[in-house]
């Protein structure tokens, strides 16, 4: 193991290539928990998990596990999740509700915004010792906001505002919360899982990828190009991933990059408008709610999936959230979670938990795929066959996007990641 000098971080990552040990050395995992998900605004869960007072879900903010929770004046909290007492994880299951928080080792008990409220026979305390001491109770995350029910945590106390961080990323966010005829998404019907043996870039670079799509989803590639129905109103119509060249089609569309990492891809093509019943309905509701100009704005997919550096991706075709957790150098915890759009015929919603398990389910057509094009990199950059992993293509090829703010490129540039790389030497202090 090498010291982690910025010197050698700058050698690390270079504008058009990154070394392998980025993937496989576990002092650079430890150094990135510490400067990239302890530091970075990260995504901690949607307000639509915790609807009541007592609500909660677990999760992690790099390896630090953490409590979101709703507590009784309704207020959404994110909360360390270690006990004051002698630091057992207070709260074990993955979701739940509770009036109070209790530690299942001496009985410790926690309102659920983290303050202690009892202690089991307390007489023992020496005189003097404060059991109010708000140290003693389960600690907030340093900063805590959300926008439009998206919760982000830092455990940096001097990071910037959530909105002044996303920046134009709002409207990625807007882009799938303005498809709701009410103005508002919830997360709904469960969650599907992987773990990977692989290290948590390949998945986030992955979503910056469209590069690979005709050929590491070839197995659900037609010999014509198309792939199967998506989306809701399309009876027969399908994606085409190729052009009649054989060309990946989706070279028409771009690739988005904007500050701090973030990045997003251009919406696939598909033949044939989307209609039927349950589509008009939905139609009708958007246009009552929102007039028809900016109905028809709202309803058209603009972006594939947009990535949210560093644990968040939109899917807006699929209307999934994705969740990164990195778990360990080798070893990365991804998790989608079905989104329904409020207000929106129940059939769409459906169509969602359908596409899902078609798409992204544990035996499904597409995220397995991508799972095993992961694992083979991880066990590829063992080899010291080469020390470099290639991010070049379509470099040059980027310029400044006047309607979406940020660089833009050709669809399958790796623009995208290139800027995910240039993020990462930011957060690890190395820029
Ligand atoms: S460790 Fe939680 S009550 Fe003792
Ligand atoms: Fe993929």
């Amino acid at each position: 193991m090498t010291t982690l000098t910025l010197e050698r971080l700058r050698h690390l990552v270079r504008e058009d290539r990154v070394h392998r040990d980025v993937y496989i050395d576990p002092a650079i995992f430890a150094l990135e928990m510490e400067r990239i998900h302890g530091r970075a605004w990260v995504y901690v869960g949607h307000t639509s998990q915790v609807p009541y007072p007592g609500d909660y879900v677990t999760t992690t903010i790099g390896l630090q596990p953490v409590i979101m929770s709703r507590h009784s004046d309704g207020t959404v909290h994110v909360l360390h999740n270690r006990c004051g007492h002698r630091g057992a994880k207070v709260l074990n299951q993955e979701r739940g509700s509770a009036p109070q928080f209790r530690c299942l080792y001496h009985g410790w008990a926690y309102a659920t915004d983290g303050e202690l409220l009892a202690v089991p026979l307390p007489d023992f305390y020496p005189a003097g010792y404060d059991l109010a001491d708000r140290r003693l109770g389960l600690a907030p995350a340093a900063r805590v906001e959300s926008y439009r029910g998206f919760v982000f945590a830092s455990l940096a106390p001097d990071a910037v505002d959530l909105r002044t961080h996303l920046g134009r990323a709002t409207d990625l966010i807007d882009e799938l919360v303005n498809r709701s005829p009410e103005g508002e998404v919830e997360v709904f019907g469960g969650r599907l899982r992987y773990e990977i043996r692989g290290n948590w870039k390949l998945q986030a670079e992955n979503l910056a990828d469209q590069y690979h799509v005709p050929f590491g989803h070839e197995s659900t590639a037609s010999r014509d190009g198309y792939q199967f129905q998506r989306r809701t109103g399309e009876r027969g119509a399908r994606a085409r991933v190729l052009g009649e060249d054989g060309n990946p089609y989706l070279q028409e569309s771009g690739t988005w990059a904007w500050p701090h990492g973030f990045n997003a891809n251009g919406a696939m093509h598909f033949d044939g408008a989307q209609s039927g019943p349950v589509w008009e309905t939905y139609r009708a509701s958007m246009v009552a709610a929102y007039g028809a100009n900016r109905a028809e704005t709202y309803m058209r997919v603009k972006h594939h999936n947009a990535l949210l550096y560093p644990n968040l991706d939109l899917h807006m075709l699929g209307m999934l959230i994705r969740v990164i957790r990195p778990v360990a150098v080798d070893r990365t915890e991804v998790t989608i979670y079905p989104v329904r759009l409020k207000g929106a015929p129940a059939e769409m919603a459906r169509d969602v938990i359908k596409l899902a398990n078609i798409t992204h389910s544990a035996t499904s057509l597409i995220q397995t795929d991508d799972v095993e094009s992961f694992e083979r990199c991880q066990a590829g950059l063992q080899s010291q066959g080469s020390e470099w992993v290639d991010f070049v293509r379509g470099q040059g090829r980027d310029a400044d996007d006047p309607a979406w703010g940020g660089r833009y490129g050709p669809i399958t540039s790796e623009i995208g990641m290139r800027n995910q790389h240039r993020a990462w030497l930011d957060y690890m202090g190395a820029a």
